[in-house]
């Protein structure tokens, strides 16, 4: 059992959305793994504004902005899930990590894109490890790339295809290895 305190951000609020079946399948496969104390940190809870300032610089209280600062700087490592949109990462996780900043620095962050596309969301997935090295953080080289997820997982998260599968469980392994190394080299 390990204690590192993963965050899982799901970057998708579109109603109708299919990146939550991503996050759920993913927390299960995490605590499966000894990670118990993996959450998900659902961006729809939020409805943040458009930033105008960092936390602690906002001049207005913003609702739940805190709660969310304190689980960011709580995390030991974060997994960033995001639906590809024209070709990028979703304009919400961007929103809310410009809220943010050394709530990141060198903590290890896997990136994981949705489509249902035929590509898995690629370009996002690439973007989001640019993303990851401007926050002063440290990308996983491993991605889990999700094609046409309407049919591939199911409400309750279940994989349907083989490939999948065998692509969270990589993923899963990888960070799993990638965090500790990274967070206990900290300590
Ligand atoms: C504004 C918008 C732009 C999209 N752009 C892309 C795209 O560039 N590539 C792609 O593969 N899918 C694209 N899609 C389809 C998404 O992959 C699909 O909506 C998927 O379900 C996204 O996850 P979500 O349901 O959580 O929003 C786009 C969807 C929306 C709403």
């Amino acid at each position: 059992m390990s204690n590192i305190n993963i965050v899982i951000i799901l970057g998708s609020v579109r109603v109708g959305r299919e990146t939550h079946k991503v996050t759920t399948e993913l927390k299960k496969r995490f605590h499966a793994a000894g990670f118990g104390n993996t959450q998900v940190l659902d961006l729809a809870k939020y409805n943040l504004p458009i930033a105008e300032e960092r936390f602690g610089k906002t001049p207005t209280a913003i609702n739940g902005i805190d709660d969310a600062q304190a689980i960011l700087a709580k995390a030991d490592a974060f997994v960033f899930v995001s639906p590809e949109y024209h070709g990028s990462y979703s304009g919400v996780l961007k929103n809310f990590l410009d809220y943010f900043s050394d709530e990141f620095k060198r903590k290890p962050i896997g990136v994981v894109s949705v489509s249902t596309g035929r590509f898995g969301g690629i370009n996002a997935s690439t973007e989001m490890q640019l993303l990851v090295l401007a926050l002063g953080a440290f990308p996983m080289p491993l991605k889990l790339l999700v094609p046409t997820v309407h049919f591939t997982i199911s409400e309750e998260g279940e994989v349907k295809e083989d490939f999948l599968n065998t692509n969270f469980n990589k993923f899963v392994q990888e960070f799993s290895w990638f965090a500790t190394a990274i967070v206990s080299h900290k300590k």
